[in-house]
């Protein structure tokens, strides 16, 4: 699988929120590494654990940064946390039950939630923020 490399592109100009964006695009790659490397399915399933785990936190985070700074979108973007975690913990769920790895669809399904949700919903976020927090 390709990684998912961070560049400026994904900056949503909030240095904490970047930081955590950071990781999670680090465990994505983890991911991919172990099932390229057909590491074992306990070993994926714990992976995927801590991707959705970590991205569930992070939401928190920012959800907690929205509220300190009356972000206006804050309910839509809340929403939009709950349909990916619920879409994420979907596909976890699906892929226990089958005791499979991750297919390169469903890679690519990840590297959409991941990246869709930044590009999108998240720089507006991040441009209210910037502008709105002390420096
Ligand atoms: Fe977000």
């Amino acid at each position: 699988m390709k990684d998912l490399l961070w560049d400026k592109t994904l900056s949503v100009d909030v240095p904490e929120i970047d930081q955590d964006h950071r990781r999670l695009l680090e465990l994505f790659n983890r991911l991919g590494h172990a099932v390229d490397a057909g590491e074992p399915q306990a070993y994926i399933d714990a992976v995927m654990d801590e991707l959705i785990s970590c991205t569930d936190w992070h939401f928190r985070h920012e959800e907690r940064l929205m509220e300190k700074y009356a972000y206006p979108g804050l309910h839509e973007h809340r929403a939009e946390h709950q349909d990916l975690i619920t879409g994420g913990k979907a596909l976890q769920q699906q892929l226990r039950q089958s005791s499979a790895s991750p297919t390169p669809q469903d890679i690519a399904f990840l590297e959409h939630w991941l990246t869709g949700h930044i590009y999108g919903a998240d720089m507006a976020m991040g441009t209210y923020l910037a502008e709105t927090m002390p420096s």
